[in-house]
């Protein structure tokens, strides 16, 4: 494993997020549905030598892709993420930093993934590290991108505590503009999230909202969540997502 140099990721108190996202892993269906919707775009990629993955988290979209591929690289900047993909996938490549800081160059991947990963990066440098992402394509490669859409049920949990302000849209327009509508792709994919209780969907909420200072409005949530999200049995809040793909043309 290379650590690079630059700031690290942790994430709210390591412990407290690794059991929030073992249980938002356990009550969703997100990865199965997003790894059905990177399947398609896999299918139109030229070859599958090398996979990078930016920002690859506790590995639930990393393993399974990873099949698919003679080699896998990882980016992550969280140590303790870092250091667990490293001793459960011993043939990553990986490298414990920002991908803004990440030794890959001239390195050229056939299919490069960044899910749920924008959210961390400053808006203002998107444009830059999307560049940089799409150059470390091989031609007939694909870069797939997911992200939080800005309709659903969790877009409208974040308005009710703070604001949405992902601009998927503009990121969406800036690749049509700068890599040709004609290869570029939106895909939407819908994660059901389901808990029997209410104090475990609370605690979903609380993770999807990233910031630890909302926890002081844990009663406050959890009260939203009672009134938006109550069905039979249990609690469900829908979760839609866009997955934006970028496809480099084969050389003619
Ligand atoms: C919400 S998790 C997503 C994990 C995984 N990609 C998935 O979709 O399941 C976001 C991950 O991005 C990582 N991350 C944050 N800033 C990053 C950056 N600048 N470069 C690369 N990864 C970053 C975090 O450490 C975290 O593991």
């Amino acid at each position: 494993m290379d650590t690079c140099p630059g700031p690290h990721v942790e994430m709210e108190g390591d412990a407290e997020y690794r059991r929030q996202l073992n249980l938002f892993s356990s009550c969703c269906t997100e990865k199965q549905a997003e790894l059905v919707r990177l399947g398609e775009i896999l299918n139109k990629v030229r070859s599958r030598e090398r996979f990078l993955d930016i920002g690859a988290g506790g590995g639930h979209l990393t393993i399974p892709l990873s099949g698919m591929f003679q080699s896998t690289v990882v980016v992550e900047p969280n140590a303790r993420q870092a250091e667990f993909l490293s001793r459960r996938c011993p043939k990553f490549d990986i490298h414990n930093c920002r991908f803004e800081d990440a030794p890959l160059s001239p390195a050229s991947f056939d299919f490069v993934l960044c899910s749920h990963v924008l959210y961390y990066v400053n808006e203002a440098l998107w444009p830059e590290l999307v560049a940089r992402m799409f150059g470390l394509l091989t031609p007939g490669g694909r870069l797939a991108i997911v992200l939080q859409a800005p309709v659903g049920q969790v877009a409208d949990l974040f308005r009710a505590f703070t604001r949405y302000d992902v601009d998927l849209l503009g990121l969406w327009h800036a690749l049509n503009e700068t890599y040709g509508e004609e290869n570029v792709e939106v895909r939407t994919i819908r994660n059901e999230i389901w808990t029997e209780s209410l104090e475990d969907l609370t605690d979903m909420a609380l993770f999807l909202l990233l910031d630890a200072r909302f926890r002081e409005r844990r009663d406050e949530i959890r009260g939203y969540l009672e009134r938006e999200c109550r069905v039979e049995g249990g609690y469900r809040l829908i979760q839609e997502e866009v997955l934006l793909a970028v496809g480099k043309s084969n050389p003619s």
